[in-house]
């Protein structure tokens, strides 16, 4: 399983970059997770990483803030008529929302929390390592978030949770650090919890930037 960082807050040479989060997920199914807040950087940089942003079984829209949707028109022209499962709240020109409330099996071995507190979801991959949990802005907590996609799931442990943590407490990291085996704090996460996380379970922190690719199938190389 590949997850390929098509944008992230972080720069990386040779790419564009804005403030926003998407994440290319191939594995049984190849699908968008949030897609940016421009169009222009997600077609940038797939280019510049040798990847297509058709042929995409589906997309995921974490929530409805600009820098997770603001690319989507774009892989709308892309794909036409293509499925987005999203939260209530919006459309988008292209595309064919699929409106998520409850958790549950989105597709064979992909899991939605549900619109946690009507906003934002999270999904869940299985993966041959283990289950991947992936976050756009955790708006409704990173640990809510993974603790939903477990239940759902049945899984007792994350392998990974990647995504955006909306500067959690420490309180939140020590509980996320004790549901995940690897955990990569990414988008809105701030320089605090990086470097808690780093500081304090080394063993588990992942480093993620705009272009990080990461091979998932024992430990994801940061
Ligand atoms: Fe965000």
């Amino acid at each position: 399983m590949r997850l390929t960082i098509l944008n992230d807050n972080i720069p990386s040479k040779g790419l564009l970059n804005d403030w926003g989060w998407s994440v290319l997920v191939e594995e049984r199914h190849r699908f968008l997770f949030d897609a940016d807040t421009r169009g222009d950087v997600l077609a940038h940089n797939s280019k510049a990483l040798g990847i297509s942003l058709k042929n995409l079984d589906f997309a995921v829209l974490s929530h409805w803030h600009g820098d997770h949707y603001g690319g989507f028109p774009l892989i709308g022209r892309l794909n036409p008529g293509l499925r987005l499962y999203a939260p209530s709240g919006g459309r988008i020109e292209g595309l064919s929302v699929f409106e998520v409330r409850e958790a549950g099996e989105i597709s064979d071995g992909i899991w939605t929390s549900g619109a946690l507190d009507g906003f934002e979801q999270a999904v869940g991959i299985e993966a041959p390592s283990g289950l991947v949990i992936i976050v756009g802005c955790s708006h409704p907590g990173v640990d809510r978030l993974t603790e939903a996609i477990l239940r759902v799931s049945s899984y007792k442990k994350a392998h990974l949770v990647i995504g955006g943590f909306h500067y959690p407490s420490r309180k939140t990291l020590d509980r996320l650090a004790e549901m995940a085996e690897f955990i990569a704090p990414a988008h809105c996460s701030g320089d605090e919890a990086k470097a808690y996380m780093k500081r304090r379970y080394p063993e588990k922190f992942v480093e993620v930037r705009t272009g990080t690719v990461l091979e998932v199938e024992g430990v994801p190389a940061g």
